[in-house]
């Protein structure tokens, strides 16, 4: 079997009770079980940055280097996070653009394939995720690796013109067109992407599954990212009765429980999710004191301003509500801004009558399935999603709501308080069955399978056009090792 070589700007502490994002919950079942080598950022900052450091665990070797003070500021929280993010994600207003953040991405990136390249053996499939990443396909073709590429977009791809705004949008999409495969989270991603890059870069559209550029033929693929739903069914009954879960229930005195849980983001909508909640108060006043929402907003990218802002506004505005309907015997909010381990979180998800999964818009939302995993199947949540999160495709058991209009989510959650309970069961069946047969390893191993068809019949393709490619392709082991000294 192939070394799997994954590359991701967040590599998982294995040593974490909680990881924040859902990178490194996808990856972690197909990274257990096949090994590999785990290759990006230690999560550190430094300066100078040191060497890259090799540690094993679970069978797993991770590879991580610092990011130094300049790196962190401008590759990470500049360009991925304040650039990047809020385009793929369609918020251009909050776009941020700084031409010194756009060089040292890409001169991060480069340091990241220099880094990598001697760690590589022959043989080797690469796989690298996410926004941060873009570049390195074609910085690690220009240093001499042959071996199949990969890339995974987790989060959603824009249409042409929102792509468009970006600063050096041509040549992000040159460089990853130097990947073997492109995996995107649903066919509206893919399409949005093969649309931008035939209008950027001129590239032709063969069939759905596939983009001629450079004479090069670069495979899409659909992919979206699963949990493991019976694992985390277990664990959410193993915590059903786990002191926290016991304290919480304690807490609520029979009030039914409204649950969020995100990463504190501006895409995860929750000014207007706690708008909604506001609007179903006053709509409702008899819901007062019977029922409670607790919000999980994990404090994520403190360093980048929006990010800032929007932890003042929900703290401000959680006060107004409790402070507008609020009693001395009861608070209609609870906000937690810090993560909540996985098992604890499983616990509180099963003890939730309504889950709130509202993004502005989301590659996939995890959440959302991990709530349909976690119910009890006699006594079922109900799940209230963004129409405009990946999951939307697969849980149409859910009440699919316009996250952009509190209105319409106040309706969809009284909507859920007073469903039946024969209408709780027939809403989750559904969604269950959409995803029992789902699991996080089987979408791993999909995408490595796509990734090693899309390599050889590029190599064909190759060698049909150009015999010296032929040559070189049959001679050469997948891999060649850089020769850059
Ligand atoms: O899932 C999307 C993602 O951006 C991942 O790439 C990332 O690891 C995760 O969210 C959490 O974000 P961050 O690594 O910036 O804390």
């Amino acid at each position: 079997m192939n070394r799997l070589v994954v590359v991701s700007n967040r590599v998982p502490d294995p040593t974490a009770a909680a990881q924040a994002g859902g990178l490194a919950v996808a990856l972690e079942s197909l990274m257990q079980r096949r090994g590999g080598l785990w290759f990006g950022w230690n999560g550190k900052i430094a300066e100078p940055a040191s060497s890259v450091g090799v540690t094993q665990a679970n069978g797993i070797e991770f590879a991580t280097l610092d990011l130094t003070p300049e790196e962190h500021e401008r590759y990470y929280n500049g360009f991925s996070n304040a650039a990047l993010w809020p385009v793929l994600h369609t918020l251009p207003d909050l776009l941020h653009t700084d031409r010194r953040n756009a060089e040292i991405y890409f001169a991060t990136n480069a340091r990241m394939a220099d880094a990598l390249v001697p760690l590589l053996r022959p043989n080797d499939l690469v796989w690298v995720h996410d926004y941060h990443l873009m570049p390195l396909p074609a910085l690690l073709r220009a240093r001499g690796v042959h071996a199949p590429i990969g890339f995974f977009l987790h989060v959603p791809f824009p249409a042409p013109d929102v792509f468009s705004i970006l600063p050096d949008a041509r040549r992000l999409l040159r460089d990853l067109l130097a990947a073997d495969l492109i995996g995107f989270q649903t066919p509206n991603d893919r399409d949005n992407f093969a649309a931008t890059a035939a209008k950027l870069l001129g590239a032709a559209r063969m069939g759905e599954g596939s983009l001629v550029y450079g004479g090069n033929r670069v495979r899409l693929g659909v992919f979206p990212v699963e949990i493991e739903p019976r694992a985390f069914a277990a664990l959410a009954l193993e915590n059903d009765a786990a002191p926290a879960t016991e304290r919480l229930r304690r807490s609520l005195a029979g009030q039914r429980l409204l649950l969020g849980a995100d990463r504190l983001d501006p895409t995860k909508g929750l000014m207007q999710r706690l708008a909604a909640y506001r609007g179903l108060l006053a709509l409702r006043p008899e819901l007062r004191g019977a029922m409670t929402m607790l919000q999980i907003a994990a404090a994520s990218r403190q360093d980048v301003a929006t990010y800032r802002d929007l932890r003042a506004q929900l703290e401000r505005q959680a006060g107004a509500i409790n402070g507008e309907f609020g009693e001395a015997d009861w608070s209609p909010l609870r906000v937690i801004t810090r993560a909540v381990p996985r098992g604890v979180m499983a616990g509180y998800m099963r003890l939730a009558r309504v889950g709130l999964v509202t993004p502005l818009r989301d590659g996939m939302n995890l959440v959302a399935k991990e709530f349909v995993a976690a119910q009890d199947p006699q006594d079922p949540g109900v799940l209230v999603l963004s129409r405009y999160a990946g999951a939307a495709r697969q849980l149409n058991g859910a009440l699919l709501v316009n996250p952009h209009d509190p209105e319409e989510m106040a309706q969809a959650i009284s909507m859920a308080l007073d469903m039946s309970q024969d209408e709780r069961q027939d809403r989750w069946q559904t969604m269950w069955r959409a995803i029992e047969g789902t699991s996080a390893l089987a979408w791993g191993r999909g995408f490595v399978a796509a990734l090693i068809n899309a390599h050889r019949a590029r190599l064909e393709e190759n060698v049909a056009n150009d015999p010296v490619a032929l040559l070189a392709a049959v001679a050469e082991p997948i891999t060649a090792p850089a020769s850059r000294h």
